[in-house]
This record gives structure tokens, C-alpha cells and sequence, in this order.
């Protein structure tokens, strides 16, 4: 079977990570987050000052920055799920608390951010078989994916799915705060400059809101069998 590139964009929070990650596991594609990339250079920004007060960047000096900034991922041997790490060091639960989360798509929409993230993933697919998830994969990154899946959910479904998962790990954070999140992170990931987040023309739709992850896991596979 030939192999191809798997392309999953989408609206914060709608699982798409979940799902992109069960079908590389089970058809033994590699799996990447890019929102873990974007992610990790926030993070960066946070442990280096590089926010001022009011929660602006520093973007002279992250664009200085940039060429120190390594991410690269790792399975983790006992779970065998992707582990991020920032300049050697496993960051992949910092990554995820609604400090970053609350600061990522301002850092996501800087060009030269962007072109440098762009640049690495494109050399990651550069064999195929790969399974990649987030904004602008099917528009930017692989326009000539194979297979391209564009979900969405309603945002009250989507922070109920972010709540629960953060409650689940110990972390303390209200339903409101996480839905304000979604919603201001789909209005500054629809409407920047650099590579907005919109439905590429032939990716095909999927609005998960009431589907179960078994589900979505299925109608996935399918799709894929199809492209394959
Ligand atoms: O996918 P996740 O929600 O973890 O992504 C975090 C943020 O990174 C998004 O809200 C978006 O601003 C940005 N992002 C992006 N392009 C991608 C993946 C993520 O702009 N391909």
C-alpha cells in the first residue's frame, strides 16, 4: 500500500489530536501535533521573559530567538504516546496548562514564527506515512495531502471535552475561562494574516459534536481507506 499524508485541521479542542493519533498508532503512520510546536515556542517565550506585561511579545527578540529554539518528539516507551521536548527537555505537560494555552495563538500568528515551524514540519512529511494535526496543514503545510479532514464541534462541546480532560489531570481551571479560550483562540487562528485557520476546498468535513471517539475513530479509518 502506498503511503500518504494524512492532514487533520480544525478548531481548538475538537479532538482532533485524539483521533489523528489512534490511526497513526493503528496504521503505523508517524503521528506529529504541530499545535505542540506552537506550543513549545510559547512556553519558550514565557521562561525567557519575552511577553511584556500586557501579554505582548517581544518580537524582535523572539525572531532572534528563533534559531535556538529546538522541538523535537519522542514516544514515550510506556504508553508509547509523543512527548514533546523544548531545547532537550521533556515539556510535554507544561505545554498543555491553560497558561499557554491562553498565550499561544498571539505567538501563532507571527510570520516568521510560522515560516520556521512550516519549514520543519514540511521536512518531517518529507517521507509520507505521516499524520499530522492542526490550523493550516491542508492549506499550508501539505496542499497536496492525499487525504485532508477539516472537524469541528460547537464550542460549548469543545471546552466540556478541555474541562474534563484538565480536570482529569489534577489541573484547576473553570468551564468559563476554558470557553473563552476556545472562543478567542478560533477568532485569532481565523482571522490573522499568515495561513488563517478556514477548510481547505477539498478537505472533507467532519462535525464531531455527537460523536463518540470509537465513533470518530471508525469514520477516520474509513476515510483513510478510501485515500490509501
Ligand atoms: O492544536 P492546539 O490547540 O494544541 O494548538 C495550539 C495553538 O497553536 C492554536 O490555538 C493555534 O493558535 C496554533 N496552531 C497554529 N497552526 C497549527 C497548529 C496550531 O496556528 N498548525
Amino acid at each position: 500500500m502506498k503511503k500518504i499524508i494524512i492532514a487533520i485541521d480544525g478548531f481548538s479542542s475538537c479532538g482532533k489530536s485524539t483521533m489523528a493519533k489512534d490511526l497513526a498508532k493503528e496504521i503505523g503512520y508517524i503521528y506529529i501535533d504541530s499545535g505542540a510546536m506552537y506550543r513549545a515556542v510559547t512556553l519558550y517565550c514565557l521562561e525567557n521573559g519575552l511577553f511584556n506585561t500586557d501579554g505582548s511579545i517581544q518580537e524582535e527578540a523572539l525572531r532572534q530567538q528563533m534559531r535556538q529554539i529546538q522541538i523535537s518528539f519522542q514516544l514515550n516507551p510506556e504508553t508509547q504516546r509523543p512527548m514533546t521536548f523544548l531545547n532537550g527537555k521533556n515539556v510535554e505537560e507544561r505545554i498543555r496548562t491553560m497558561e499557554v494555552s491562553s498565550h499561544v495563538s498571539p505567538v501563532a500568528a507571527l510570520d516568521f514564527v510560522r515560516k520556521a515551524l512550516v519549514q520543519q514540519q514540511q521536512e518531517m512529511g518529507k517521507e509520507k506515512g505521516i499524520v499530522m494535526d492542526g490550523r493550516d496543514i491542508g492549506t499550508a503545510v501539505f496542499p497536496n495531502a492525499e487525504l485532508k479532514i477539516f472537524v469541528t464541534a460547537s464550542a460549548e462541546i469543545r471546552a466540556q471535552r478541555r474541562y474534563e480532560e484538565l480536570k482529569a489531570k489534577g489541573q484547576d481551571a473553570s468551564f468559563e475561562e476554558i470557553l473563552h479560550n476556545v472562543e478567542e483562540r478560533d477568532r485569532i487562528d481565523q482571522n490573522r494574516a499568515v495561513s488563517p485557520l478556514r477548510k481547505a476546498d477539498d478537505a472533507i468535513l467532519l462535525d464531531n459534536s455527537h460523536l463518540t471517539i470509537a465513533e470518530q475513530k471508525q469514520w477516520l479509518k474509513e476515510q483513510f481507506e478510501k485515500a490509501a
